[in-house]
């Protein structure tokens, strides 16, 4: 299955809950992370945090530029990092740089957004339209893949693809939460599932908050992660479930 893992917010636990959802799947399993901005310098090229643990629990062999194409050293918002670098981002020209056969040939595979579900690209356009756009092209891999002689189990494995929504779970969640769900349905994605990523360690009334947002969310519910001491992918995938 292929998933793209939006947040309520930057900093919601998108890359921790990826890791985790990537460190339990079985089989050929590669993560995504396709606009990264806050990156370090090094001799090899700009590197994203992010994508390197996801890369970190990935075993389908990809290079670094395949994980993360695009790339931004300030930790500023991508569409404003890229027009200081003269660069105009689309939606089309994201979803050509990132598309990779593995997101169509894994066994598991995400993608992870960068900040929340209705990130800016600049001049109108919005990640979330580049999902969109990925939908479409996984349809019409499918039927490329299917019209031909050579069709195997291997190149069919993802012809769909949905979201995951990490809460990170801190006052003000609800609404955030709420909004992210309201706006995934309105664009017409399908929620595979919603992880409470308690963020803020003192989070009052978290089991009430909680409670809330189980009654209000409409997808399968993944998993409370709490907040760890050491948030590593391998010990939140102990509070989560894959997507069915
Ligand atoms: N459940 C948690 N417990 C402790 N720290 C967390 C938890 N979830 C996220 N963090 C920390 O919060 C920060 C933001 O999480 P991250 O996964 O990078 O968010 P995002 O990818 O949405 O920006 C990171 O330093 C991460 O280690
Ligand atoms: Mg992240």
């Amino acid at each position: 299955m292929l998933y793209f893992v939006t947040g309520t917010d930057t900093d919601s636990g998108k890359t921790l809950i990826s890791a985790a959802l990537l460190a339990k799947a079985q089989g050929h399993k590669c993560g995504f992370k396709p606009i990264a901005s806050g990156c370090d310098v090094t001799e090899d090229g700009l590197r994203n945090s992010d994508a390197l643990m996801l890369m970190a629990q990935s075993n389908m062999g990809l290079a670094y530029h395949e994980i993360n194409p695009i790339s931004f050293a300030p930790a500023i918002a991508p569409h404003i990092a890229a027009s200081q670098v003269n660069i105009a981002l689309s939606a089309q020209g994201v979803l050509d740089s990132m598309f990779h056969p593995a997101m169509v040939n894994a066994d598991f595979a995400l993608i992870e957004g960068a900040g929340g579900w209705r990130l800016p690209l600049g001049n109108g356009e919005y990640l979330s339209d580049t999902v969109k756009l990925l939908q479409t092209r996984l349809q019409q891999e499918t039927s490329t893949y299917g019209n031909s002689v050579q069709l195997t189990h291997a190149v069919t494995k993802n012809t769909t693809l949905e979201v995951i929504l990490v809460v990170g779970m801190k006052l003000g969640c609800l609404n955030h939460a709420l909004l992210t769900q309201e706006a995934l349905l309105a664009d017409g994605l399908s929620i595979a599932g919603w992880v409470a990523n308690q963020v803020d360690a003192d989070m009052a009334f978290i089991d009430d908050n909680l409670q809330s947002l189980q009654q209000m969310m409409q997808a399968p519910f993944l998993g409370y992660v709490p907040h760890l001491a050491n948030p590593s992918a391998e010990n939140a995938a102990g509070y989560l479930q894959l997507p069915q």
